[in-house]
This record gives structure tokens, C-alpha cells and sequence, in this order.
């Protein structure tokens, strides 16, 4: 089987290519890429995809997603999640670890891997927890974990603590060439807040969160990192304390690396009025200065990736008291767009925003993605930029529908998502 993607514009920021070209797949690999590409020979297992005015990149990767299974179905499967992927233009996801059981253990690793490849749709690279039931206690065994084929380690969703197991977490995962992925924010500091704290919690009497719980453990982990010479990387990036940290110790040759989603650059509190609590999201979102400070350290690369943080919930995780509703959005489906409009409003390139949603992501998690070079896995996305849609979740093909974004109007879409040669996704 041969797919020729002819006339697209390619952006592949691993070769610094940015040229009208044609591409061509045999079976699972890229096999030529170049100008004017015609096969001789047998003609008969080639399919030719008209491409021009497209943008084709190497395959986008969400570093940063909920499945929800095991535990959670009702809200996301392994299946629903990867089509949704699909639908978003990702080829590749990572999936947090905290399903019911918390991915802390070799089967559950495995069991996520062999429903994944059962429903053969993105590729999927679990993230195993740092902590048994990432209570922060006791450590998870890291490299019965990374046999099993886990690709990082996190106990997102909540801060580890500890910080003498944190220690022992970076040393342990840069001995296994590993990331850990650090969800920043102290929890005695962000205790009983359901809001970032400011005069929008304040106006609808929310108990608030401050953004030192996020700046203090990120200045925490930057330290451990710096005295240990391991490497680790922070989530969601929420603030301007966060990004200023990050900026610094990068410049000091600290091996730091972030990422921010697409919510935390697109939203403020302000979303919170009426109590919706499809915005309420950990890290909360927060003012137009750190908003502002989080675009700023994406464009000069403080902030090397762009994920979606994914979180998939219920009416009956959602549709209850804001203090009481749970926290996250869904953004495999938004999360281009959205992301899209930071090209658009000049903050990023092109170029810069594909690095940041495939190059970066693979370069972050160590796995053989984010290239379209010859002999890579056939990992390609096609994107429509000029493409115009309304967010309409009913259209969406993950099992929950909390997004604030809903109604909003975007530009950009993924017009086919290209996994292992095959067409996952094509736009109707
Ligand atoms: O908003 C969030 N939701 N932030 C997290 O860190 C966890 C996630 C979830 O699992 O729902």
C-alpha cells in the first residue's frame, strides 16, 4: 500500500522544511519526500491525495491526556479518547495515570497498551505514576514500569509533595533515560480552592488559589533538578512567576522543559462567571498578566510544547456546585484551533507551533515521532487552515462534552490524520 500526498505545503521543523512538495508513504514508513514525485513501475497500490493549499506536518502529539480507562468509562475509553485524537489531528497521545486503578503497576501499563492496539487508532504511551495510587508515599517501580512500555512518569493531578521522593523520582527516571512530568501547585496552598485567587474569586465568593502554590513547587522541582543534574518536566504552565522561573533556569543550563495548554493561553477567570464549571480546570485559569506572561514564554521558547490537557467528565461530575464539580476540560478536539490562533494573532510561527505540538513533544518523551524524515513511521498530519467551524460537541468524538469553548467560532481543522500509513481521520 502506497499513499502519494501531492502538492501540499510541508513544514517539518526537524529538517527546517518549509516547501510546496509531494510526500510519499510505503506502508508503514516515509519513503521519499521531494518536488514533482512520480513513481515508475506498477501504479496499482498507489493512491494519490490531491493536497494543495494543505499544510501537511509530522504527525501532532498530545503529551498530555486523560483516557480514563480503567475506572472511568463513562467518561472516556482508550477507544473513544484515540478517536478523538484522531479527529484533532494527533497521531500520538500520552495518557495520564490517574484512572481507577491508578496506572501504578505493570498490567495496568499493559492493559491500556493491548486496548489500544485493539482499537488500532493513535499510537498511545502511557505515563505511569510517580507514587503508588499517586498518594505520594512510596515510589512506583520505574523500570518494571518502562518494560512494560510506559514512556514517562507523573502523578498529575496532584504535586508530589514530597520532595525527598521527588528527588529520588528524577534520579531514578534520568537513570532510565525517562521524563518525569510534574503537575505544580502545593496542595496545602491550593487547599478548599476551587478558583484562581483575585478579584474574580472574590466577586463569586470562591475560596481562591494562588498562583505562589504553582510557583513554589515549580521553583521546587527547577532546584532538585539543578542540585541533581536530571532533567524534568513541568505541565500545564499556568503563571507568571512559573514561566519567569523556568526562563531563568533554562538560561542557567537547568535541563527544564514545559508546556502550556491551550485553555491557560486562551482564557482568564473571567470564564468563571455564572459559575460555569466546564472552566474550572487545575491549575485554575487565571488574569490577562499571566495569560499574557504564558504566550510570552511559548513565543521565545520558554515553553516548549503545546498539550491539551484533555479531561474528560460527566454531568455528574460537572452539573453540581462549583466548589463541588470536578476540574478539567476537553481539548483533544479544540486544541488546534485554539493553538491555530496564536499563529494568527503573531505570537508563534508556523513552524514554531508544529515544533511545539510533534517535534518538541517526541524530543520530551524520547520516542522516534515528530519527523517526517526518510525511514520515519508514516505519521502525518493534513491540516485545512483556512477551514471555519463552530465548536459543536455534538460532533465530537470523545464520550464527554465539558468544554467551555462551546459555540466559539474557529479557524483550522485537521483535514487528515495519517497513523502508521494509514488514514485515521479524513474530514467530510
Ligand atoms: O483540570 C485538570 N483535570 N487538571 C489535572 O491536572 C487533572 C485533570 C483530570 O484528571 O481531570
Amino acid at each position: 500500500m502506497r499513499l502519494l500526498l501531492r502538492g501540499g505545503r510541508i513544514i517539518d521543523p526537524s529538517q527546517q522544511l518549509d516547501d510546496q512538495m509531494d510526500l510519499l508513504i510505503e506502508g508503514r514508513t516515509i519513503a521519499d519526500l521531494g518536488k514533482g514525485l512520480t513513481r515508475a513501475g506498477d501504479e496499482s497500490d498507489l493512491t494519490i491525495l490531491e493536497l494543495e493549499g494543505k499544510l501537511v506536518v509530522p504527525g501532532l502529539i498530545d503529551m498530555h491526556t486523560h483516557l480514563r480507562e480503567p475506572g472511568f468509562e463513562y467518561k472516556e475509553t482508550v477507544r473513544t479518547g484515540s478517536l478523538a485524537a484522531a479527529a484533532g489531528g494527533f497521531t500520538s497521545i500520552a495518557c495520564m495515570p490517574n484512572t481507577d486503578p491508578v496506572n501504578d503497576t505493570r498490567s495496568v501499563t499493559e492493559f491500556i497498551l493491548r486496548k489500544a492496539r485493539q482499537c488500532g487508532v493513535v499510537n498511545v504511551y502511557p505515563v505511569a505514576a510517580v507514587s503508588k495510587s499517586s498518594e505520594g508515599a512510596v515510589i512506583t517501580e520505574f523500570a518494571d514500569l518502562r518494560d512494560a512500555g510506559a514512556v514517562a512518569f507523573s502523578d498529575d493531578g496532584k504535586s508530589v509533595m514530597n520532595s525527598g521522593l521527588m528527588r529520588r523520582a528524577l534520579e531514578y527516571a534520568d537513570a532510565l533515560g525517562m521524563p518525569v512530568i510534574s503537575h505544580c501547585e502545593d496542595m496545602d496552598l491550593a487547599a478548599g480552592g476551587a478558583a484562581n485567587e483575585g478579584v474574580v474569586a472574590t466577586r463569586l465568593g470562591l475560596r481562591g488559589i494562588p498562583n505562589i502554590a504553582e510557583d513554589l513547587m515549580v521553583g521546587r522541582d527547577i532546584a532538585i533538578a539543578e542540585y541533581t543534574g536530571t532533567a524534568v518536566h513541568i505541565a500545564h504552565v499556568s503563571t507568571v512567576g512559573a514561566v519567569a522561573l523556568i526562563r531563568e533556569a533554562k538560561r542557567r543550563g537547568v535541563r527544564v522543559t514545559a508546556e502550556a495548554a491551550p485553555h491557560h493561553f486562551t482564557l482568564t477567570d473571567e470564564a468563571l462567571q455564572d459559575y460555569d464549571t466546564r472552566a474550572k480546570v487545575s491549575p485554575p485559569l487565571r488574569t490577562m498578566g499571566d495569560v499574557s506572561a504564558v504566550r510570552e514564554g511559548l513565543k521565545d521558547g520558554t515553553l516548549d510544547a503545546v498539550a491539551s490537557d484533555h479531561a474528560p467528565h460527566s454531568t455528574l461530575e460537572k452539573d453540581v456546585e462549583f466548589d463541588y464539580a470536578a476540574n478539567g476540560m476537553i481539548g483533544l478536539e479544540t486544541s488546534l484551533a485554539l493553538s491555530l490562533r496564536l499563529v494568527e494573532e503573531g505570537v508563534l510561527t508556523l513552524d514554531q507551533l508544529v515544533a511545539k505540538m510533534s517535534t518538541n513533544p517526541a524530543k520530551i518523551l524520547r520516542i522516534p515521532k515528530g519527523t517526517l524524515r526518510l525511514g520515519a513511521d508514516a505519521d502525518v498530519t493534513v491540516m485545512d487552515l483556512d477551514e471555519e467551524w463552530t465548536v459543536d460537541v455534538t460532533r465530537f468524538q470523545s464520550r464527554s462534552k465539558n468544554t467551555p469553548f462551546i459555540g466559539w467560532r474557529l479557524r483550522g481543522k485537521a483535514f487528515l490524520t495519517i497513523v502508521g500509513g494509514e488514514i485515521k481521520y479524513r474530514a467530510r
